[in-house]
C-alpha cells in the first residue's frame, strides 16, 4: 500500500480541485450549469502577446535552459520598468529585487518552505486563499489566524495578534484587493503593516494577484509603495488575471533582495523555471499594454447585473471596487456548503461555499466574474432568474 506522507494528514483536498470534481459530474449527467466558481478568466489572451510568444517561439534561443539567476533578463526587467509606471516604485531587477514566478501561486507556496521551520508561526487571513494556511502547515509551521471581519472592513486588525505570537512569528500574508471578500486595503493600513513587521522581525507577502482587476476608476496601490516596505517585505503578483493568462504560468516576487534570494534558493533546487518564450511574451504584455481593459469593462457590466439582480432578491451588497469576486452571505437558516448545494442542484448554478476558505468564511458564498459563455451579463440574468425560480430565500 503507498503511504502518503504524515504532512498531509492534516491536509483538506485543494479546494478548487473537489469544485473542477462537482463540476464535471453535474455536468457528466446533464447539467445546464452555469459557472461562478473558478476566478478563472474566461476570455481569451490579447492576441498581440499571443504573437509575441510565437515570435518568441520561434526564436531557437527560447528552446535551453533559462540559467539567470533570477528569471529571463528582459522579463524581470519588464517587471521593474511595470512597477516604476504603474506605482512609481523603484526596482532593480540587477540586484535581485525581481524574480519570475511559475504563477504567484507557486511563489507563495515556496516561501512557506523556504522560511517557516517545523514551530514557526506565520499569520494567514480568513477567509483567505488556502495557499497560505495549507503551505504552512505542510512546512511544520503554524498558521495563526487573522480574522478579516466586515466590521474591520476585511482588513485584519493587528492589535488582536497576542503579543508573544507577533513575537514567534516569522511570515505574513496579506492579499488586497481581497480574495474572496473583494475587500481593498487603504495606506494607513500598509503603514500599520510595515511598523508591525519592523516591531516584531516579521516578513511580510503582500498577494497582489488582483491589484489590476478594478473597477469605476479606483486604482489599486502597491504594498511596495508604503514607506519601509522594502526593508521588510515582497510583493507576488502575476499575469493571470490582468492579462487572462491562467493557463500560461506566469508571475512575480518583488521587492527585498535578501527575502527574494530565499525563496529563490528553494525555487532553484525544485524548478528549472520556465520556457523562456512564455518570459517574453510576459515581458512584452507588461511593457505594451496596461492589462486588457475591454475585459475589466465586462467584468464591471456583470458585476453591475449580478449585484443589482442578488440585491432585487433581497441581498444587501455593495458594489464591489476591485477582484473578480462578489462575496455574500448565505440567506437566513444555510451554512454555506448546503446553500451551494442546493444552488447546484436545485439552480445549476456553481458558487463556492464560504466554509473552502476557513471557519472564518462561513456563513458567506462566493461568485466568480468569470462565467463562461457569457457574452454580455445574460447568463448571469439567467442564474438569478434560476435562482429565484427554484429556491427557497427568505430574509
Ligand atoms: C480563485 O478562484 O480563487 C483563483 O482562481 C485561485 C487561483 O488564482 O489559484
Amino acid at each position: 500500500m503507498v503511504q502518503l506522507a504524515k504532512r498531509f494528514d492534516s491536509i483538506p483536498p485543494y479546494l478548487f480541485g473537489e469544485i473542477a470534481r462537482a463540476k464535471a459530474k453535474a455536468l457528466a449527467e446533464g447539467a445546464d450549469l452555469i459557472d461562478f466558481g473558478n476566478g478563472d478568466p474566461d476570455q481569451p489572451t490579447p492576441q498581440p502577446i499571443i504573437d509575441a510568444l510565437c515570435r518568441a517561439a520561434n526564436d531557437p534561443i527560447t528552446h535551453r535552459y533559462d540559467e539567470s539567476d533570477f528569471g529571463w533578463p528582459e522579463y524581470v526587467s519588464a517587471v521593474a520598468n511595470w512597477y516604476k509606471k504603474r506605482f512609481g516604485v523603484t526596482l532593480d531587477a540587477s540586484k535581485g529585487e525581481v524574480l519570475q514566478l511559475i504563477g504567484s501561486k507557486e511563489g507563495l507556496a515556496h516561501l512557506a518552505w523556504a522560511y517557516i521551520d517545523p514551530g514557526d508561526i506565520s499569520l494567514v487571513p480568513e477567509p483567505g486563499y488556502t495557499v497560505y494556511k495549507v503551505n504552512t502547515l505542510m512546512a511544520g509551521g503554524t498558521p495563526h489566524i487573522m480574522p478579516l471581519l466586515p466590521e474591520n472592513g476585511y482588513l485584519p486588525d493587528l492589535s488582536a495578534i497576542p503579543s508573544d505570537v507577533a513575537r514567534k512569528a516569522k511570515l505574513m500574508y496579506l492579499n488586497y484587493p481581497n480574495n474572496p471578500t473583494s475587500a481593498v486595503a487603504t495606506m494607513d493600513f500598509y503603514l500599520d503593516v510595515v511598523e508591525f513587521a519592523k516591531q516584531n522581525d516579521i516578513i511580510v507577502c503582500h498577494d497582489s494577484a488582483y491589484s489590476e482587476v478594478t473597477f469605476d476608476g479606483y486604482k489599486a496601490p502597491s504594498f511596495l509603495q508604503t514607506p519601509g516596505a522594502m526593508d521588510i517585505g515582497i510583493e507576488m503578483n502575476s499575469l493571470s488575471k490582468a492579462y487572462n493568462m491562467t493557463g500560461w504560468r506566469l508571475g512575480w516576487a518583488a521587492g527585498n533582495a535578501d527575502i527574494i534570494k530565499g525563496l529563490n534558493k528553494m525555487k532553484a533546487n525544485i524548478d528549472s523555471k520556465q520556457f523562456p518564450a512564455l518570459a517574453l511574451a510576459g515581458a512584452y504584455a507588461l511593457e505594451n499594454m496596461a492589462g486588457d481593459p475591454k475585459t475589466i469593462a465586462l467584468y464591471q457590466k456583470r458585476r453591475d447585473i449580478l449585484v443589482d439582480a442578488l440585491n432585487s432578491l433581497g441581498w444587501k451588497l455593495p458594489k464591489t471596487k476591485a477582484t473578480l469576486y462578489i462575496w455574500a452571505p448565505v440567506p437566513p437558516g444555510y451554512k454555506s456548503i448546503d446553500f451551494a448545494k442546493m444552488m447546484l442542484e436545485k439552480a445549476g448554478v456553481l458558487i463556492i461555499p464560504g466554509i473552502g476558505y476557513g471557519p472564518y468564511g462561513e456563513g458567506y458564498f462566493r461568485m466568480s466574474l468569470t462565467v463562461s459563455g457569457d457574452k454580455d451579463g445574460e447568463l448571469i440574468t439567467k442564474a438569478v432568474e434560476r435562482m429565484k425560480a427554484n429556491l427557497e430565500i427568505n430574509w
